[in-house]
């Protein structure tokens, strides 16, 4: 609509006038607010606009090839894809304290995107002066006083504290006055898929907090598996009274890993295998959250997927925890 097409009009203006001729980097996640904020600023100024793709081992099935197919591919946008995933299990074997995790993936993703931001800089011969954000209105509203140990985690991972100052940037944050709910229908106006502008959040940790304890890349590897089925049958399953698919229903939907055993039978055999919990919820704002009354034939169908494709999974549970008391990640 033309309200929109104003409004982008006039965000790439303004984008144009702050940068002039520098250089421009931003740190792309995979998100919405990054994806949204890389949209608006390489419609603006092309070329003079470098993403950072930090794949840290601990994301979604094909996530990374997602993400690049997209910017690289159809955007035709400058995108450096860093394969951290050694580096990250690597950093994370034998830890299985659920903040220890987080410290040392947020720690080591400030470490590697600085490194990258290094050699931009040294590479390019136009002045690199930007770090882009894809901040919200409600994340400048929420940094007053952060209310839990994970809301403060949140924030040192998502905003990355004062990285603007160690990299000699200045800050582009060209989504500072939109509430998510804007910046989706600017993502959407922009060209990106409403698949991906309307996918429910993901941690900045990823599957690192989805593994309960200590990250191994066998886990991961089940976990991204299981997960796939759960999410594709949820986008399937449409209920019929209001037309919509339980994915679009719930607000956050994903599968936990538990590094525990339990015995199962396939054909004659014995299996000694792993389990996994599917987590659904309904909440407006993630501070209270129900377990949502997804439809027996919905979970049997998933089970079964589960069970039957991924070698090495032989038991699925259904979390019926609300928050609080519950939290809606298991770390
Ligand atoms: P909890 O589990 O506290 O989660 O009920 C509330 C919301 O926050 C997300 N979450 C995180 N997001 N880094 C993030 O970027 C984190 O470390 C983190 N921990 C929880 C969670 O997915 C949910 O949407």
């Amino acid at each position: 609509d033309w309200v929109m097409r104003d409004h982008i009009a006039e965000a790439v203006e303004a984008i144009r006038q702050q940068v002039g001729d520098e250089e421009v980097i931003l740190g792309l996640s995979g998100g919405v607010d990054s994806s949204v904020a890389a949209a608006l600023i390489h419609r603006a100024i092309g070329d003079q606009l470098t993403c950072v793709f930090v794949d840290h081992g601990l994301l979604r099935l094909n996530e990374g090839d997602m993400v690049m197919d997209m910017f690289a591919g159809k955007l035709h946008a400058k995108v450096i894809r860093v394969d951290a995933s050694d580096l990250f299990l690597g950093k994370l074997a034998g830890v299985s304290d659920p903040e220890a995790k987080r410290k040392i993936i947020g720690g080591l993703f400030v470490d590697v995107f600085k490194a990258e931001a290094a050699k931009i800089k040294a590479s390019h011969a136009r002045h690199v002066a930007w770090l882009a954000q894809g901040t919200i209105y409600p994340d400048v509203i929420e940094s007053g006083g952060a209310k839990s140990k994970k809301a403060v985690t949140i924030k040192s991972h998502h905003n990355v504290g004062g990285l603007p100052e160690q990299l000699g940037l200045k800050l582009l944050e060209p989504l500072r006055d939109l509430f998510k709910d804007e910046v989706r229908e600017l993502g959407v106006a922009l060209g990106l898929p409403p698949e991906m502008v309307y996918r429910h959040p993901f941690p900045g940790p990823g599957l690192g907090v989805r593994i309960l304890g200590e990250v191994k890349r066998e886990y991961a590897d089940l976990l991204r598996r299981a997960d796939a089925i759960f999410i594709e049958e949820l986008r399937k399953h449409v209920d019929p009274h209001s037309g919509k698919s339980w994915y679009d229903l719930t607000s956050q939907a994903f599968t936990v890993f538990l590094p525990v055993k339990s015995v199962g039978v396939m054909g004659d055999g014995r299996t000694y295998d792993y389990v996994v919990a599917l987590r659904a919820v309904q909440t407006s704002d993630f501070m209270t959250a129900d377990w949502a009354e997804l439809p027996y034939a919905l979970l049997k169908k998933v089970s079964s997927r589960i069970i039957n494709e991924v070698r090495g999974i032989n038991r699925v549970t259904y979390d019926v925890s609300s928050k609080p008391p519950a939290t809606i990640e298991w770390e």
